[in-house]
């Protein structure tokens, strides 16, 4: 499944995600930085971050009570936050896009 990631400066990096691996593996893999996942997918740290382009909000499965709190320690929270360790990827979402929090960590 192919994603994109768009940087703060407007630049944006595809990624070819493999099915069933969340899209913070997906970074990690692709050397994003801006996402540093620090709990390692354990929806425990909010290192990972990032904005859901508002078409695709709606498509992604709901998030979880954790994961609705966890965001509350996001400073730059705003409605289309998703911590990217919890949204698996599958083909349905091919062509997912995320912005990436330009405050880092
Ligand atoms: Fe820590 Fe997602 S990697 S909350």
């Amino acid at each position: 499944t192919r994603v994109l990631f768009v940087a703060p400066d407007g630049s944006e990096r595809e990624a070819m995600a493999e099915d069933g691996h969340s899209l913070m593996e997906t970074a990690l893999r692709h050397g994003i930085d801006a996402i540093s996942a620090d709990c390692g997918g354990g929806c425990s740290c909010a290192t990972c971050h990032v904005l859901v382009d508002p078409v695709w909000v709606d498509r992604l499965a709901p998030m979880n009570e954790t994961e609705s709190l966890m965001l509350e320690f996001v400073e730059d929270r705003q409605d289309n936050s998703r911590l990217s360790c919890q949204i698996e990827l599958h083909p349905l979402l091919e062509g997912l896009r995320v912005i990436l929090p330009s405050g880092g960590g």
